[in-house]
């Protein structure tokens, strides 16, 4: 079988050809031919889809990347996307993702999504600033929509400080949201591919709110609780994912209340953390979807 990994011409750190090899290793132990193609070499208008070699004619594409606007593109040309555009478009924004669950039953930090502005609004004269202050009281959480490794994520104390800092954001998309205090700097990352969890590590960091393994915090194996199982599988199902890194957070008496979902989790910390290999199994997902093993599973199941 063949298959294309979509990613990013522009995205060359290490970081992330670690993770496009485990990829194509994994791929190559299953008997699975996975050719690298960026979004520049497959561009809309220019790459000739009409004549790929039969060599090269993939069975399905691996999009390891956010490049929403081509990912539809290949959808509309007749290619099954692992993860598919719509699944990775709502988990890219998370003012999308929180949109869907929070009418899913999925327990959700309180949040408010901020209004669509054009340019510098005043905030000092915006009663809705005031509003969301009475709301989520302080400290309060501001994120940007899209943003990864707890980089765009700020904990703010104060109206002085949540002023400065949304007027520094000018007109990116964000959300305001309550600060989950039990679960200050720490946070449970499972994988679930098809449906099922794969692995999981406890992320802690005792000098930051932020959990985060690129912004300084440490791991540790993980046993989840089947209320952290559950969640993290139905976030997935709601949004249509073939796999996916969920982030739960710890609520009051551990209750698990859903922080993220990244539909192209980093895979590599974990693996180093657990020994299991994420990318292993996503191939096999795919392979099976493919060959209606999963279908068959199903309807069998049913
Ligand atoms: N509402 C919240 N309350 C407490 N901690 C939070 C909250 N939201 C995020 N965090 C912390 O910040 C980290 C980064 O936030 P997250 O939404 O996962 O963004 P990113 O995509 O940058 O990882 C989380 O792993 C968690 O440790
Ligand atoms: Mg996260």
């Amino acid at each position: 079988m063949t298959g294309w990994l979509v990613v990013n011409h522009f995205v060359k750190s290490k970081k992330f050809m670690e993770i496009f090899n485990m990829l194509q290793e994994a791929a190559e132990r299953q008997q699975v031919n996975l050719i690298k193609k960026t979004n520049v070499e497959l561009m809309c208008g220019l790459f000739d889809y009409d004549n790929i070699s039969i060599f090269e004619k993939p069975s399905f594409i691996l999009f390891w990347d956010k490049d929403i606007r081509l990912a539809n593109f290949l959808e509309e040309k007749g290619f099954r996307l692992f993860n598919t555009a719509s699944a990775i478009e709502i988990c890219d924004d998370k003012s999308l993702s929180h949109i869907k669950l929070s009418q899913q039953g999925i327990k959700t930090p309180k949040t408010i999504v901020s209004p669509k502005i054009y340019w510098d609004v005043d905030y000092e004269k915006e009663e809705y600033i005031d509003m969301v202050i009475e709301t989520l009281g302080f400290p309060l959480i501001v994120k940007e929509c899209f943003g990864s490794f707890g980089r765009q994520v700020y904990l703010v104390q104060n109206k002085d400080e949540l002023i400065e800092l949304l007027k520094s954001l000018g007109v990116r998309p964000i959300l305001f949201q309550e600060f989950i205090e039990s679960s200050k700097g720490r946070d449970v990352r499972i994988h679930i591919v098809g449906g099922k969890m794969v692995t999981s590590m406890y992320r802690y960091n005792d000098n930051d709110f932020r959990a985060n393994i690129t912004n300084g915090g440490k791991m540790k194996e993980y046993t989840p609780a089947d209320a952290q199982i559950e969640l993290a599988v139905k976030v997935c199902d709601a949004l249509g994912l073939d796999f996916a890194g969920v982030d739960i957070l710890f609520g009051e008496n551990d209750e698990p209340v859903f922080c993220e979902v990244n539909s192209n989790a980093h895979f590599k910390n974990i693996y180093d953390c657990t020994g299991v290999n994420v990318a292993d199994y996503i191939i096999r997902h795919i392979i099976d979807e493919i060959n209606g093993f999963n279908l068959d599973m199903k309807l069998y199941a049913n």
